[in-house]
């Protein structure tokens, strides 16, 4: 038997998500979590840079299986804590930084201008200038901001070390739209007539190409990099010394255990919105699908949640792809002496994070729908897509696994702002027993995007303590636990 006091929701018919070692451990001592939300409160959001490590060295070993010069920029907006940015160091990677703050935090704990890159959306002046001062290579994205970044280099007698990027990258005859970057149709006139000794910026130390595309192609990078790759080779006969390439983020992640299970949601999403099952989402939400005039129509706006090409290998796929002459990514960066960069962000902090929330109260809805309230809010755990679809772990203070299965129950989490869309999951959850006030709800892998990129203050709440998790000896304990901005 199993004795432990925690069960996965959705036993059955679930999205059983990938975990790590370190995830059970803490589960496992349910007295160090009663201790670290009665000193920080709920909800909590864990840490753990030893798997950002491991995820760092899976990069670092496809580039040197290639033997090519390679540049990781861990892209901090993924998650806001210093820990990682720590780490990032620590493992010899960058940072790539997207804001005046994130630039000056990495700035702070130790980052220097080959460590880190500027690739904000918005670059005002106060963000260049720091960049400037301290030889951080600034990825440009328009007319204006050369403008204003060569302006700036030109006062501040120095030169700005620049990456241009690029977009509008044609894959099978068709062209990529973005609103970022300047046109690839259009970025060799302009730099040959603008940029460089006697032209009008003349400030620049150019660097590098840059791209980020939108989705999850690596056909797509692939292309978009040997379309750079030509680019730098023309752009060498004319006095233009680029030495980089750098390709975003982007790297597909698998959050799943079983193919199965993934497929098989997507049949029973369609069938319960056809009626032909009891409904498996919030009021029967489509996450995307609509059953309309008898068929479904429209598309699952959900991440991808399990894929078989993720990470490293999502990395080997685009650099062993072969252009017309059956050269390789990877061959012609190599014989061209280019260095390829990457800036991964949720791909990096993979397996990295969890977030913890006390139950306060269990209510039966008008439906007869179990909702469980959480001590905490749908801005500390939202996914960009129409839901984070990983069954979330119950701790409970008392599970009795004999009688389990007369008790099994179905839920909805719901959060504290007083929206009727604060649920948390849209998905409905089988539980192996109703959780009573205290227990502990976990969701897994939530460090990238889903702890901070929409998190909010509204009805006055905190924001989640972040707390740093190093395993140190067995077992674990409450010191094991710093708080983010405390180290
Ligand atoms: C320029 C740039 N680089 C890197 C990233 C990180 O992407 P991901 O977290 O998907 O790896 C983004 C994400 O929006 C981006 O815009």
């Amino acid at each position: 038997m199993n004795n432990s006091q925690y069960s996965k929701g959705n036993q059955e018919k679930g999205l059983t998500p990938i975990t790590s070692p370190w995830m059970h451990d803490i589960m496992n001592h349910p007295k160090v979590v009663d201790e670290l939300f009665k000193r920080f409160g709920s909800p909590l959001n864990i840490l753990h840079p030893a798997s950002f490590a491991k995820n760092c060295t899976r990069f670092k070993e496809v580039f040197q299986n290639h033997d090519i010069k390679f540049g990781i920029f861990y892209a901090r907006k993924a998650n806001k804590a210093k820990a990682f940015v720590k780490q990032a160091f620590i493992e010899n990677i960058g940072v790539d930084t997207a804001s005046e703050r994130e630039l000056l935090q990495s700035l702070q704990l130790g980052g220097d201008g080959d460590h880190l890159v500027l690739t904000s959306a918005i670059k005002t002046k106060e963000q260049v200038k720091t960049a400037l001062q301290n030889n951080v290579p600034i990825v440009l994205d328009n007319d204006d901001e050369c403008v204003l970044v060569n302006d700036l280099a030109e006062k501040n007698n120095c030169k700005a070390r620049v990456a241009f990027r690029l977009s509008g990258f044609y894959v099978n005859k068709k062209k990529l739209y973005s609103r970022f970057g300047f046109d690839i149709d259009d970025i060799e006139e302009y730099l040959m007539k603008h940029v460089g000794k006697d032209k009008k910026y003349n400030n620049f130390k150019v660097e590098g190409l840059h791209f980020h595309l939108d989705g999850y192609s690596t056909r797509q990078r692939s292309e978009a990099l040997l379309h750079c790759i030509s680019l730098i080779q023309k752009l060498r006969e004319n006095d233009f010394s680029f030495r980089f390439i750098d390709m975003g983020g982007g790297i597909l992640i698998n959050y799943l255990k079983h193919k199965e299970e993934w497929l098989n949601f997507d049949v029973r999403l369609k069938e319960s919105l056809k009626g032909k099952i009891s409904p498996i989402t919030f009021n029967n939400n489509g996450l995307g699908y609509r059953f309309e005039d008898g068929i479904i129509k429209g598309d699952r706006k959900t991440y991808p949640y399990f894929n078989e090409i993720n990470s490293d290998k999502f990395l080997e796929e685009i650099l062993k792809y072969s252009d017309q002459n059956g050269s390789s990514v990877a061959s012609l960066l190599q014989k061209e002496n280019i260095e390829i960069r990457i800036e991964p962000g949720r791909s990096l902090v993979n397996q990295s994070g969890i977030t913890m929330a006390r139950v306060v109260h269990r209510k039966k809805d008008a439906k007869g729908q179990w909702l469980i309230g959480l001590e905490m809010n749908m801005s500390q755990m939202m996914s960009s897509s129409a839901d984070f679809m990983l069954d979330p772990f119950v701790m409970y203070a008392n599970l009795d696994q004999d009688k389990t299965e007369e008790k099994l129950v179905d839920v909805y989490f719901t959060g504290a702002y007083c929206l009727e869309r604060d649920v948390l999951l849209k998905r409905k959850v089988t539980l192996p027993k109703l959780p009573e006030i205290g227990d502990v709800v976990v969701f897994v892998n939530t460090a990238g995007y889903m702890m901070h990129f929409f998190e909010t203050q509204a009805h006055l709440f905190e924001l989640a303590p972040n707390l740093v998790y190093t395993e140190t000896s067995k077992p674990l304990k409450f010191a094991d636990f710093k708080l983010d901005t405390d180290n």
